[in-house]
């Protein structure tokens, strides 16, 4: 509980094999192969701010999400969540009292809720698993309070979740997510499913939410309208690595990496925007046989010789070799 970033990520990848089955490798020839969702991705997520993590579908940001909560282990790299590390052995104890304070926002709240239960059993589940709650009584008047929190009445604690709209559902997941009293939730893709218009009112709630309790997010989106409106510091990803990272405001007022700007150009505003998908040019290679040097230079007007052949270091919060090197990349 001091000034540390609540969250240190450094040096993190996450390789996966995703090799054929071994006799049809020996009979094709074929070596073992690896995919590198994540690599090499290093960021800080300071007390009570919202970092946001925003690239194209399959850039690596939901491979990051999970090993931040500790879903997954890391093939490289190590995370500290509050001075605790998820990533190097430790005293289980301490594991157990980090895994109440971080809790996972899914894009899809139906898939996450239990669709048997009720929405008083669902809110409640984490009270009674940490034991929160001293008795019955102190439980329901705890969901309640939760309910109202979140924006919804007390009378919705009897209902299932398929009575629901897809805001109000991910309302109850936020819900549950405070019901732990997490202190560090990670969303991820958290209103990608919804309305624009019932977005906002999502991302606002969320906002509300983070002022009252002290909340720390890492906010996980395609959208970069979503992240600009949330966001103290951005990541933007591309292929499992960090291509630019800094404070939002700059970041959107003098974006420099050209991927950057590309997303931007495409996206203007959360309020005009309308699109689920940025409307860039070319399309995300695999990240199996990733392209060599930079792994944008196929989709990079600016690509030189050196970017089809040096990987550009992540250096004053950007990698590209035509910042660094002063050329033109505008
Ligand atoms: N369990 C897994 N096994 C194999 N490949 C995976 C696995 N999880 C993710 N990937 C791959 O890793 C890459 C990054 O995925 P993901 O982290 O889901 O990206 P994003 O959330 O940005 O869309 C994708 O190419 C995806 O297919
Ligand atoms: S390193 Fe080269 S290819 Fe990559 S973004 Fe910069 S200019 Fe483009
Ligand atoms: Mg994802």
């Amino acid at each position: 509980m001091n000034g540390e970033p609540v969250v240190q990520v450094r040096g993190v990848s996450r390789h996966f094999d995703v090799s054929r089955p071994w006799l049809t490798r020996v009979f094709a020839g074929e070596p073992r192969r690896q995919l590198k969702a994540v690599r090499d991705v290093t960021f800080e997520v300071e007390r009570a701010q919202t970092f946001g993590l925003v690239g194209e579908s399959g850039s690596g940001k939901t491979t990051v999400a999970r090993m931040v909560v500790g879903l997954l282990p890391p093939t490289a790299g190590s995370i500290r969540i509050d001075g605790v590390s998820l990533t190097a052995p430790g005293p289980p104890a301490d594991r157990q009292r980090l895994r109440r304070r971080i809790h996972m926002v899914f894009q899809d709240p139906y898939a996450s809720l239990n669709p048997r239960w009720r929405i008083e059993r669902i809110i409640a589940e984490p009270i009674r698993a940490f034991g929160l709650a001293h008795s019955n009584e102190v439980a329901t008047e705890r969901v309640n309070e939760l309910l109202s929190l979140v924006g919804l009445h007390a009378a919705d604690r009897s209902r299932f979740p398929h009575e629901f709209s897809g805001g109000q559902r991910q309302r109850v997941a936020i819900a549950r997510a405070l019901a732990s009293s997490a202190e560090f939730i990670v969303c991820d893709e958290p209103t990608s499913a919804l309305d624009v218009s019932v977005q906002a009112q999502i991302l606002n709630l969320m906002r509300d939410l983070q002022e009252r309790f002290g909340l720390t997010y890492l906010l996980i989106s395609h959208d970069l309208a979503v992240v600009r409106h949330m966001a103290d510091r951005i990541g933007v990803m591309y292929l499992g690595r960090v291509v630019e990272i800094g404070n939002a405001r700059a970041l959107f007022r003098t974006p420099r990496h050209p991927y950057t700007r590309m997303l931007l150009d495409a996206v203007p505003d959360i309020s005009t925007r309308g699109r689920p998908d940025p409307d860039i040019a070319g399309e995300i290679p695999s990240p199996i046989a990733p392209p060599p040097g930079c792994a944008f230079h196929p989709r990079c007007p600016f690509a030189h010789e050196r970017c089809r052949n040096e990987v550009p270091a992540l250096l004053d919060g950007v990698a590209c070799h035509a910042v660094h090197e002063g050329r033109p990349a505008a």
